[in-house]
């Protein structure tokens, strides 16, 4: 298969054949994260693979997903991870405000999404089927204590990977003339999105998981109808992000 072709054939995958991952797969996997860009080479995430069948156990009760099991595969959870740089930082006189910064804040989520998307496309070119676990957010300061996860560390998301048992149909995404802008913002089109809907309408109505009655528009209204997770702000906080005192 040529690379784009693969790319463009990515679909989440939630059933998995009962097959480990080998510990070369494993470390091919890391390699592949850690691998990609970072923001002037901080190297801001940690990656936890989750062996421990208990704390597995309720990692899936928290972020809402069944019986993946470690025998399913490898569950990896990435933390953006500024308490490495602050250790090494504290070392010297260094300011250490720069840390708790809303910048370093992206810097972070920014690393550690792309060592997961780096991740995340190996294990597909090697046939593996891989699902985000954004789930795990339902409850972070249990996530933080269930992990030991310090000050300056952020768990983001999940990874599941593993032997694709059902994989599902492919989901058109957005158009490209109103995903790329041409030298300036460009306003969104609503005869394009109009043609993006009637698409994902056909989409939903005969995929061969879950078939509804439903476009791409409702679901975002939907979505965004109430304010998610409300408590993540307190989290940060007190994972030692103070940017909102200094802000205000
Ligand atoms: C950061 C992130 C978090 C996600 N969290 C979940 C999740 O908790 N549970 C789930 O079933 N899928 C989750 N997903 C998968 C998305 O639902 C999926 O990528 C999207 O619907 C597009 O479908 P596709 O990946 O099959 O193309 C997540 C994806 C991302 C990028």
């Amino acid at each position: 298969m040529d690379i784009l072709e693969w790319f463009t054939s990515h679909t989440s995958v939630r059933s998995f054949q009962e097959k480990q991952l080998s510990e070369q797969l494993k470390k091919q996997l890391i390699q592949a994260a850690q691998s990609g860009s970072s923001s002037n080479f901080v190297q801001a995430y940690s990656i936890i693979e989750v062996r421990n069948q208990e704390k597995l156990t309720e990692v899936e009760a928290i972020a809402n997903f069944k019986g993946y099991g470690a025998e399913h595969g490898v569950f990896y959870l990435f933390v953006a991870d500024l308490n490495r740089n602050y250790q090494i930082a504290s070392h010297s006189n260094n300011n250490l405000e720069a840390f708790s910064s809303m910048e370093s804040l992206l810097v972070s989520v920014v690393d550690t999404t792309i060592a997961a998307q780096n991740m995340a496309l190996f294990a597909e070119s090697q046939d593996l089927g891989i699902c985000y676990i954004g789930g795990i957010r339902n409850d972070l300061f249990r996530i933080a204590e269930l992990f030991a996860l310090p000050k300056l560390t952020i768990p983001l998301f999940g990874l599941i990977i593993g032997y694709p048992n059902i994989k599902n149909e492919v989901k058109p995404r957005l158009f490209q003339e109103e995903i790329v802008k041409i030298d300036e913002y460009q306003e969104m089109d609503p005869l394009t999105l109009q043609r993006y809907d009637d698409v994902m309408n056909s989409y939903y109505q005969e995929r061969t998981n879950h078939a509804q009655q439903a476009n791409w528009s409702e679901k975002v209204q939907e979505h965004f109808k109430i304010n998610r997770r409300p408590e993540v702000i307190h989290f940060l906080k007190h994972q030692g992000f103070d940017f909102f005192e200094k802000n205000n």
